[in-house]
């Protein structure tokens, strides 16, 4: 009998921090550290926090993930120079497994035009900053920035200086998504060959999706003996994203047979990552996406649902209770209490603070009030509208729409701001436009509209509205979410959210392409 060995592959999640990095996806302090919290839980192997010199807001986010979880390396980003390396060493100064991920440009057109750097000034640079990160922590990741259109000769080089100086993670970045699976195998085949001592460090991929090739191109690289993958939760990212994780995942595991490869990911828990991700961000799921999108596991065709009354395998290739896609649950009614609200909760994965609790309840009672039934996903929607906009400055306080045919759309509202209640009347061309020029009324801003999107959390006329808003303010985007069984009020909620995370993005800095400062 021959055992096939099963190579186990590392995933390096960094929805926190390229997901973050995508416009309009910044998220707070408290959303990062629930994104964290489940990913440490779904038994992701490195998460990557932030790049704490980018602002002080990434600085502590890195720092409070650090103590949050239990059982992945926590990573920060840094460019090649010494304060940049520093700053995330010092952000890491609490972790048990702290990852210090630096990196450097090594394609001729990224040093010419972005670096202003010649090939010496680079190799130095990445001797030099490797060797800095160690004296923070043993595990360096050293990244070759647009490696696939890297010179492959200059390319081995910089990975033997890379290895020679202390990098125990190799990264290959296809930054801009240009490569195919072919070229990505050949190239970390070569590397593997041709740079010494790469037996003795774990390469890694990460593949941006400009092509759509993203995940296959991080499969050939797997194929090709790398041992760690990044990516994101549904694939979130610059431009058209990142290999997306559960993607990755799901075709490990389901073609075992060609790919012999193990990860640690419990994928039970890529449905509600998903979710989570795409609550905090505003950015939909779109409905035929792969594994976790709303049709993955739907059969609409007479002769699908025929072929599936027959047998499940004739058109499923996994099932949907093993990314934890559950049927709809009919749950809680006006009758339920605290207590069985509270188990409900705790059954979801939420704990929530008393005053929280308390607020969550409240709205739970209303929308059974209001609502026939109360599904699992309309309790998350609620749930997470209220973690979202908890620690929000500006907070809608209470709104009265007149609107209708033959009358001017008229808008009452009162917001808190930073805690003082403050009340205008606005009208507008429609209800919508009364509310967001009340908005602006009460709080004045630069910020432009740029996205406005409504959807259902469940079925049926009764359903909630989950509005998305995004909104741009100086080359800035930001989305917001706002849900309720009130259309015009979840779009208020929406629109006051996005102003909130303009807040918080306005303190982040878009670091430049590099200053190797020592
Ligand atoms: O895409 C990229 O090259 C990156 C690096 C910072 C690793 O995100
Ligand atoms: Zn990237």
């Amino acid at each position: 009998m021959t055992t096939i060995m099963q190579r186990q592959i590392k995933i390096f999640d960094t929805t926190l921090r390229d997901g973050e990095q995508s416009p309009g996806a910044a998220m707070n302090l408290e959303e990062k550290l629930r994104i964290a919290e489940l990913l440490d839980e779904m038994g992701v192997d490195i998460i990557e926090a932030g790049f704490p010199i980018s602002s002080p807001g990434d600085f502590k986010a890195v720092s409070e993930i650090t103590k949050l979880v239990k059982n992945a390396s926590v990573c920060g980003l840094a460019r090649a120079g010494f304060k940049d390396i520093d700053r995330a060493g010092e952000a890491l100064k609490q972790a048990k497994r702290p990852r210090i991920h630096t990196f450097i440009s090594t394609s001729p057109v990224h040093m010419k035009h972005k670096l202003n750097m010649g090939e010496n000034a680079v190799l130095e640079a990445i001797g030099a900053s490797v060797t800095r990160a160690r004296n923070f922590t043993d595990d360096v990741e050293w990244s070759a920035e647009d490696a696939t259109r890297t010179v492959p000769e200059f390319l081995c080089r910089c990975v033997e200086v890379a290895i020679h100086s202390g990098a125990t993670t190799i990264n290959i970045p296809d930054t801009v998504g240009y490569t195919t699976p072919q070229e990505y195998f050949d190239l970390i085949t070569m590397l593997r060959a041709k740079v010494p001592n790469a037996n003795t460090i774990t390469f890694s991929t990460h593949c941006h999706n400009d092509l759509g090739l993203a995940v296959a191109n991080s499969l050939a690289g797997v194929l090709a003996g790398a041992g760690q993958v990044e990516c994101t939760i549904n694939g979130i990212g610059e431009r058209a994203g990142n290999a997306a994780l559960e993607e990755i995942v799901m075709a490990l595991r389901v073609r075992k047979d060609i790919m012999p490869f193990g990860t640690n990911i419990n994928t039970k828990l890529l449905a509600k990552a998903s979710k989570l991700v795409s609550n905090v961000t505003g950015f939909p799921v779109q409905y035929n996406k792969a594994i976790v999108g709303k049709n993955a596991f739907s059969h609409e065709s007479g002769i699908h649902q025929d072929g599936m009354l027959k047998n499940v395998e004739t058109y499923e290739i996994m099932r949907p209770e093993d990314v934890g896609v559950n049927a709809t649950s009919l749950m809680l009614g006006k009758l339920s209490g605290r207590h069985a609200f509270k188990d409900k909760l705790e059954s979801m994965g939420y704990t929530l603070e008393e005053a929280a609790f308390e607020d969550a309840f409240r709205r739970f009672k209303d929308l059974a009030d209001k609502k026939k039934h109360v599904f699992d996903e309309d309790i998350m929607a609620l749930v997470d509208d209220e973690i979202i906009r908890g620690q929000d400055a500006i907070m809608v306080k209470a709104l009265k729409l007149e609107t209708g045919t033959g009358i001017k759309p008229t808008a009452a509202m009162t917001l808190s701001v930073h805690g003082e209640d403050k009340s205008v009347t606005a009208t507008g061309d429609g209800p919508v436009d009364a509310i967001f020029k009340a908005i602006h009324e009460i709080y004045p801003h630069g910020a432009s509209l740029q996205l406005f999107q409504i959807s259902a959390v469940t079925e049926g006329t009764d359903a909630q509205a989950a509005v998305s808003v995004r909104l741009e303010e100086n080359g800035r985007t930001v989305t917001g979410k706002g849900s309720d069984t009130d259309t015009m009020v979840a779009a208020a909620y929406a629109y006051v959210n996005a102003l909130n995370k303009l807040l918080v993005k306005r303190e982040k800095q878009a670091p430049e392409a590099l200053t190797v400062a020592r």
